[in-house]
């Protein structure tokens, strides 16, 4: 079976990679876009990319049922902690683990990371996994960076980049984003959520299609893709 990724509305996405579940960001209570509700849903492991309450979302719930690891930088693995989640694993910018579902390392993001209590979520950060049928980075909430020529270099088959504008990434920075990353594929989200993020998903997909090597793939919340 192929690593496939779901998305689940805004920045809300499932992974099943081998025998594993994979939750990240788990936004589900009032997501306009969840189409699944955090009852509904059974992961090995949460991973999270920073600490707004839109990327957290639902994790301390769903944790305490299922047992998940969850695996997030330092500052929010000890918050989750006085939450009462006992299983995490904390990483930091730069550094990578084998996990049993593949290898995770913690990239650099440009945004904030406050938890929905106000505590320190330290610093943001986009993933990037490596899977054994490939490599799928999530640039997590972010403006654009040059740094992504670095991250590209690991070579992405798929790459999960926000294009809401606002808060990350607009469109226009998000098809260089890919064009940097030298991304085979590339799913959008954090847009359409609220009007603030509103955004032609449509006209972006056919400027990244005719100014990248990449190509688009816009995901209904609910559908799914494979990793390559
Ligand atoms: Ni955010
Ligand atoms: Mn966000």
């Amino acid at each position: 079976m192929p690593t496939t990724l779901t998305f689940l509305g805004h920045s809300t996405f499932q992974v099943e990679t081998g025998e594993k579940t994979l939750l990240i960001d788990p936004f589900f209570t009032d997501n306009p876009q969840a189409t699944t509700s955090a009852d509904d849903v059974n992961p090995d492991v949460i991973v999270l990319t920073h600490g707004h309450g839109d990327h957290v979302g639902d994790t301390v719930a769903i944790a305490k049922r299922t047992g998940a690891l969850c695996i997030a930088n330092f500052e929010i693995c000890s918050w989750l902690g006085t939450q009462g989640v006992e299983k995490t694993h904390p990483q930091h910018i730069g550094g990578s683990f084998q996990h049993d579902f593949g290898r995770l390392k913690f990239t650099i993001a440009h945004h904030g990371s406050m938890l929905p209590d106000g505590s320190n979520g330290g610093n943001p950060a986009g993933l990037l996994f490596d899977f054994p049928d490939g490599t799928l980075y999530v640039a997590g909430d972010t403006g654009l960076f040059l740094d992504m020529q670095l991250i590209g270099e690991a070579g992405i088959n798929l790459a999960v980049l926000p294009i809401g504008d606002n808060f990350t990434m607009g469109p226009d920075d998000a098809v260089r984003a890919a064009d940097f990353l030298k991304a085979e594929r590339v799913v959008p989200c954090h847009y359409g959520t609220w009007p603030l993020i509103e955004q032609d998903v449509d006209a972006w997909a056919e400027q990244l299609r005719n100014t990248t090597a990449a190509d688009p793939v816009v995901l209904a919340p609910g559908e799914s893709t494979t990793l390559s």
